[in-house]
């Protein structure tokens, strides 16, 4: 019986295999890799599958109508458990920026684990220092003129493990810093899922039903779905009328992406940023900047999401790119902002741990030596402007916006109502992911592509990616 059910299984996967084969064949050519995947003897993805039902928590999802069994990565090239290789473009959810495995940064990892894994802060490192240090010159100047001109000298670090928990620390300072409780986020964003960030997020597929007070939500200054298109003046009017209306005339603050990643790549209407900091700061608030996704390089034209914007944050929270897949996230303000945490003790047990920050030494380094920003530039361009060609082919594309290598991809079944393209979307991960592309999606209604590689991704991966991507639309 049981082994009737393992020929069974054996045969549903070669039957797989062949059809994934076939697609392949079919499919445009992959830029050439001379990496050569290691030899995988663990579970099978069938194995895994049901380990995770039995074992994991059932609010987990996965991509795809068969899950992949990622085993192993180099640089922007994924590997399932048959050495089948994929073009990554969703990087870990826009995390991997330098690439998967970059030697450099595991050798800085694996060193520092060999001396030192995890003391405590409460004894001197250099780790956290030199890495605190290299940060902090990496924020803009008027930053840092701020903190000087309260005659501190530079800006001030703290290190967390994860996205949630920087914003969590942004929103608090925020609070005791200016004696406010009123924070204003941006409909359609998305800041973390703990107490206060599930608050600031505001889509309700990720809130659930707990008590997240003093967050209001202001319209979302969206071109292409917003309320007043790509009017700034109206989309700013709003949060005048939240600081009005809703709060007693003084907020704790503002936060917002500079580009909304799980939202689906939603740019901000130009000029939408520097009003909305002024209108904020007048009601006393602080302007905290999410850069969890868009920053570290990923714009290309800067460094961080919100130079884009020309607008400099009181505070700025950042974690994915940061640490290449490391559980590293930090939050970074002006000394004075900061010395609000002196009235307690503020304590994370992991947060600036040596393995980390060693570890995101390394990523600023490679990122500079590698000319990461520029690569995000110069192909980022190139792969939006090709991807405005297919838009000219495929009436289903209602839009393409982003920059650098955080680029969308909005389907939608009628331009004009701008119906979105729900199944549709999921058909042609479905077929991208069998000619060897891994895509992102997201979007309130699931219908944008997130394209969000390794920085690494180069202009031959980013034709093969048009190419498959136009097959696959083409097959709908
Ligand atoms: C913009 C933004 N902020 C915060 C977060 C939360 O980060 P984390 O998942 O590391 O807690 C995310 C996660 O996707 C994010 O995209």
């Amino acid at each position: 019986m049981m082994q009737q059910g393992v020929r069974n299984v054996v045969r549903r996967f070669s039957r797989l295999a062949a059809a994934a084969e076939t697609a392949a064949a079919a499919a445009p050519r992959m830029p050439a890799s001379d990496h050569v995947p290691l030899p995988y003897d663990g579970p099978s993805a069938a194995e895994i599958a049901r380990k995770r039902a039995e074992f994991l928590s059932p609010s987990l999802f996965h991509f795809y109508s068969k899950p992949l069994n990622i085993v192993e990565g180099k640089m922007q090239y994924l590997y399932d458990e048959q050495g089948r290789r994929y073009l990554d473009a969703f990087a870990g959810i826009a995390t991997v920026c330098c690439g998967h495995s970059h030697p450099e940064i595991l050798d800085a990892i694996t060193a520092q684990a060999r001396r030192l894994q995890h003391s405590t802060v409460l004894y001197l490192n250099h780790a956290i220092a030199d890495f605190a240090e290299a940060l902090a010159s990496k924020l803009p100047g008027d930053l840092k003129a701020r903190a000087a001109l309260a005659h501190y000298g530079c800006c001030i670090v703290f290190f967390t493990n994860s996205g949630t928990e920087a914003n969590e620390l942004a929103i608090l300072m925020a609070r005791l810093y200016t004696g406010s409780h009123d924070i204003i986020s941006l409909r359609n964003s998305y800041h973390g899922n703990a107490a206060g960030t599930m608050g600031a997020t505001a889509q309700k597929n990720w809130k659930f039903n707990v008590v997240q007070s003093g967050v209001h939500h202001a319209v979302n200054p969206d071109p292409y779905r917003g309320a007043f298109g790509a009017d700034a003046d109206k989309y700013v009017r709003d949060v005048q009328e939240i600081v009005e209306f809703g709060t007693t005339g003084h907020v704790a603050g503002f936060i917002s992406e500079a580009i909304q990643g799980v939202g689906g790549i939603v740019e901000l209407s130009p000029g939408y940023l520097p009003l909305a900091y002024e209108t904020v700061r007048k009601a006393g608030g602080l302007c905290i900047a999410d850069e969890v996704q868009a920053g570290f390089a990923r714009v290309g034209s800067h460094f961080w999401g919100f130079e884009t914007h020309g607008v400099v944050p009181d505070i700025v929270t950042m974690a994915k790119g940061i640490g290449n897949g490391i559980p590293l996230g930090a939050v970074v303000t002006t000394p004075e902002i900061a010395r609000v945490l002196t009235r307690r003790c503020y304590f994370n047990t992991f947060g600036g741990n040596p393995l980390c920050t060693a570890g995101g030494l390394a990523v600023l380094r490679v990122l500079h030596k590698e000319r990461l920003q520029e690569n995000a530039f110069v192909v980022g361009s190139y792969l939006k402007d090709r991807l405005r060609g297919l838009q000219e082919k495929h009436d289903i594309i209602g839009d393409v916006r982003g920059t650098g290598f955080m680029l969308g991809v909005e389907l939608v079944t009628d331009r004009q109502l701008k119906t979105p393209a729900r199944d549709e979307i999921c058909r042609a991960m479905e077929h991208m992911k069998d000619m060897g592309v891994l895509v992102g999606k997201g979007g309130f209604y699931g219908n944008v592509f997130r394209i969000t590689p390794p920085l690494c991704f180069t202009k031959e991966d980013a034709d093969f990616f048009v190419e498959v991507m136009d097959i696959a639309l083409s097959k709908l």
